[in-house]
């Protein structure tokens, strides 16, 4: 089910728009109403087309996260075209995919990689809206964080430890902006089936399905429902981190 016209007349961009969970939120929130500028280092002219097919509202932008030129060019760009941004889901993040994920066998440029785009670049796009946010009388904030913040699991060093920072970054940013009307949640999302899982067996993908108490891989639409919560009705809701996990979180090791 959706909103329509929830989130008219609001201005979204929306991070990693170009695939997976970010497609997913940017059709959600244009399917509400809501101008989605689609920002991503991939072309977002798919998404972009699959949003005005079903009559909403969407531009492309190419940006990459982990730039702070590119976020003051895009964001000045489009508070000059829109008057102003009323949301922002940073999603787009990535998977170290160029050494192993563990502590001691990790690389430092590996780390690198995963801290610019999963945490610099959630902090960036932060600090790139919030002063016009501010300005324009508040605004939303959502942070895809992800389950590996708030649990070990194999493989994700680099990943886990950008993601907890995003976990304290949202935190941070709730108890700075509250008494100016910016409110900046994060969701905490089980493992959904989005092209971040294409190096994967079979086998982990059973493992993976089976961790939940819900016994499947979410959908992306599953986590874009829960941003366009947040953006639409979380009036009372500020620095959390929401699971939207199947019931992983729940589950004990039975
Ligand atoms: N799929 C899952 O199981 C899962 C679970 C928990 C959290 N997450 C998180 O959800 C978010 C979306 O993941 P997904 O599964 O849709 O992955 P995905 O790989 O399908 O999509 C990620 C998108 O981010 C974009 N991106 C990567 N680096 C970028 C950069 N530097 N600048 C701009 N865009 C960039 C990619 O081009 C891609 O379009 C990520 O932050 C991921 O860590 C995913």
């Amino acid at each position: 089910m959706t909103v329509k016209d929830g989130l008219q007349g609001r201005t979204a961009i929306v991070t990693g728009a170009a695939q997976g969970i970010g497609r997913a939120t940017a059709l959600r929130l244009a399917g509400e109403g809501a101008l989605v500028a689609c920002a991503d280092i991939q072309d977002c002219g798919e998404t972009v087309r699959l949003a005005e097919k079903d009559g909403g509202r969407a531009v492309a932008v190419e940006l990459d996260v982990r730039h702070g030129a590119d976020w003051a060019r895009a964001v000045s760009a489009l508070v000059a075209e829109h008057g102003r941004i009323d949301l922002l889901a940073n999603v787009a993040g990535v998977v170290n995919m160029n050494s192993p994920d563990t502590v001691v066998d990790l690389t430092e440029d590996a780390w690198q990689v995963v801290i610019d785009t999963d945490l610099k670049g959630v902090w960036l796009g932060m600090q790139a809206v919030i002063p016009q946010m501010i300005e324009a009388g508040g605004g939303r904030i959502v942070n895809i964080a992800s389950m590996a913040a708030l649990r070990g699991l194999p493989n994700l060093a680099s990943y886990s430890a950008a993601k907890g920072g995003v976990v304290g970054l949202t935190q941070q940013a709730a108890f700075e902006y509250a008494d100016r009307g910016v409110l900046v949640n994060a969701i905490a999302p089980g493992t959904i089936d989005t092209p971040i899982l294409a190096g994967i067996t079979d086998e982990m993908r059973e493992a993976n399905a089976n961790a939940h108490l819900i016994r499947r891989l979410g959908r992306p639409e599953e986590i874009a429902a829960m941003v366009a919560y947040l953006f639409r009705e979380g009036s009372f809701q500020t620095g959390l981190t929401f699971p939207v996990d199947g019931g992983w979180a729940a589950k004990g090791n039975f």
